[in-house]
Order: structure tokens, then C-alpha cells, then sequence
């Protein structure tokens, strides 16, 4: 079978300067897509700016013969959000894709936590995604088609300890994709999540020598690539990468245990059945999981 090519097709990726987003936008564009790539070149923790990350990848990504343009306003506000989705219209005329990458880590365990640590992280990883992904979905949604990635963690799916901000934005972003999944479904756009594993300098003191070499970037994107093409019919999923294993996360409902007269008592009794996993379900929106409720009262 062909290539997956992106003949023209206009791509935001925030975060882009380096680490992940980077080698998605270089994948991309060595396939043909037009690039914004965006990047406000902070420290790890969201500190500070650099202008010249974004344009480097630019540049790097035009030598190679490709097309893209540098946008270095922040995620975390309204008006940099929209100022990133003119710059596709500015340069491009449009907007296909959106990758949701632009990430800090300001990690502390939850007694230590305080404001200064969880606005930031909300609002870049989930405001993040409404601010650039809001304006986006205006133009998808006229046009009548849209391919939208978030990165999500297992941080946030399974938990990790010292991570309630960034655990709660990223799972956020779960909740994000499966909305914009059952909202985008009649305008063919798609919505889906990425839990990635991957040595970038955000992991790269966690990570020994030995596994981390094993999970480099570039092994993260052809799964971004892959759901950001138009042939790709996934929607609302999540997939967890790294390191070129990539699996299908889930969220499952056991079968439970019905009992009309339910007591605090029969519920202690019965409280195996409630968590048995055997003959678990896996609805894809609200009404779907509705529907098992209607079957256990029927
Ligand atoms: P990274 O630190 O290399 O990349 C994040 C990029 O986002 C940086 O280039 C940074 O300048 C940019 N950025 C930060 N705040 C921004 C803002 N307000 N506006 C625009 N750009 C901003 O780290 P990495 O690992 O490449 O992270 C990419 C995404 O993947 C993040 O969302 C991260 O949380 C997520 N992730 C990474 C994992 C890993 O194993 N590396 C694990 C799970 C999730």
C-alpha cells in the first residue's frame, strides 16, 4: 500500500521546539503537510521564553525541502491560542490537524501542592488544548473535516505519585477527546489521545541509561502521523506509545451488581460481584453506559 502523504494538509503542533512535538512536525512535513510549528521555548517548569526554538525546527524542516512557519505564543491563554490558529490561516489559508503536545511538569506530592504549581499546568496542558483547539475546531467544523491529537499520560490514566496537577490536566484531556469525538463525529473530525513514554529533557532525569534509549522520540510520532491522517478511522481512543510498542487504553464498566433494595449491608455482601471484571463493557459515550443501566433494570 501507498505512503501515508499529507499533500497540503495544515497542522498545528504546539510544543513543537523540541522533544516530541519536534519530531511530529519534522514526520509530518517530510510528508507533505504544512506546518505551524509552535513553541514558546520555556524551561521544563514553564519558566521563561525562547523565541528561537520554533524557528530552528522551521528551518530545519525547510532545508529538507518541506514548508512551516514558527509561532511562539503561549498555549496558556485565549489570545495565544488564537493568535496560533491565524498563524496557520495567515501562512496556509487553513486548518486540518491539531496536536495538542505543549507540556511543564511542576510535580509535588499533593500535601506540598499548592496554586502556583497547579494553575500553570492546568492551564497550559488542558486550558492549553481548549485555547489553540477552540478557534481550530471553528474552521474544522466548516470545512467539514479535522484530525485532533492531545497528549495525555499515564501519569494521569493510572497515576504516579507527585503529579496531581499534571495527572488531573492530563486525564482531563481524556474527558477533552471523548467530547470532541461525539461532538466532530457528523463534521468528520476526529479526536484522539496519546499516553507517550519517551527520553526527551522532560523525562530524561527519571529515565536510567539502558531503557531510555530505547524510547526515543521519533518512536512516538508515526503513531501522531498515523491518527492524524485522513485515512485513519479511529476516533475517541486513547493508545499508549513508546518506544515502538503502541497498545489501545480503555475505559471499562464491569457488569456490576443490581439489586433494587441496595442497602450499605447487601452491598458489603455483595461487593465482589460489583468489582468482578468478567463480561466488562467498553462504551464509547454517555449513552452507550446509560444503556447498560437500562439492561440491569429491565
Ligand atoms: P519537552 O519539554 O521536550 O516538550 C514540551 C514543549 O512544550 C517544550 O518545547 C516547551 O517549550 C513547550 N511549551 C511549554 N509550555 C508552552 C506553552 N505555554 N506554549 C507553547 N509551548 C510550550 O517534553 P516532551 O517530553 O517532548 O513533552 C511533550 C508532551 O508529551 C507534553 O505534553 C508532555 O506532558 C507529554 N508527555 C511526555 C512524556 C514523556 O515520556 N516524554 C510522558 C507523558 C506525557
Amino acid at each position: 500500500m501507498a505512503d501515508l502523504g499529507f499533500d497540503g494538509k495544515v497542522a498545528i503542533i504546539t510544543g513543537a521546539g523540541g522533544g516530541l512535538g519536534k519530531q511530529h512536525a519534522l514526520m509530518m512535513a517530510g510528508r507533505g503537510a504544512l506546518v505551524v510549528v509552535n513553541d514558546l521555548g520555556g524551561a521544563v517548569d514553564g519558566s521563561g521564553s525562547d523565541k528561537g526554538a520554533a524557528q530552528l525546527v522551521v528551518d530545519e524542516i525547510t532545508s529538507a525541502g518541506g514548508e512551516a512557519v514558527a509561532n511562539t505564543d503561549s498555549v496558556a491563554t485565549v489570545e495565544g491560542g488564537e493568535s496560533i490558529v491565524q498563524s496557520a490561516l495567515d501562512a496556509f489559508g487553513t486548518v486540518d490537524i491539531v496536536v495538542n503536545n505543549a507540556g511543564i511538569l511542576r510535580d509535588k506530592s499533593f500535601h506540598n501542592m499548592t496554586s502556583d504549581l497547579v494553575d500553570p499546568v492546568l492551564d497550559v496542558h488542558l486550558r492549553g488544548a481548549f485555547h489553540v483547539t477552540g478557534p481550530a475546531w471553528k474552521v474544522m467544523r466548516e470545512k467539514g473535516y479535522g484530525r485532533i491529537v492531545s497528549t495525555s499520560s499515564a501519569a494521569g490514566i493510572f497515576g504516579n505519585f507527585g503529579q496531581a496537577n499534571y495527572g488531573a490536566a492530563k486525564m482531563g484531556l481524556v474527558g477533552f477527546t471523548n467530547v470532541l469525538a461525539v461532538e466532530g463525529a457528523k463534521y468528520d473530525i476526529r479526536a484522539n489521545a496519546i499516553a507517550p513514554l519517551a527520553l526527551t529533557r522532560m523525562t530524561e532525569d527519571l529515565m536510567g541509561a539502558g531503557f531510555g534509549d530505547k524510547l526515543q522520540p521519533e518512536l512516538v510520532s508515526p503513531l501522531v502521523t498515523y491518527l492524524c491522517h485522513e485515512s485513519c478511522e479511529a476516533t475517541g481512543r486513547v493508545f499508549s506509545v513508546g518506544g515502538g510498542r503502541v497498545a489501545e487504553v480503555f475505559i471499562a464498566e464491569c457488569p456490576g451488581y443490581t439489586d433494587t433494595d441496595l442497602t450499605p449491608e447487601t452491598l458489603r455482601d455483595n461487593w465482589a460481584t460489583v468489582t468482578d471484571r468478567d463480561g466488562y463493557e467498553v462504551p464509547t459515550q454517555l449513552g452507550e453506559e446509560t444503556k447498560m443501566f437500562l439492561d440491569a433494570l429491565s
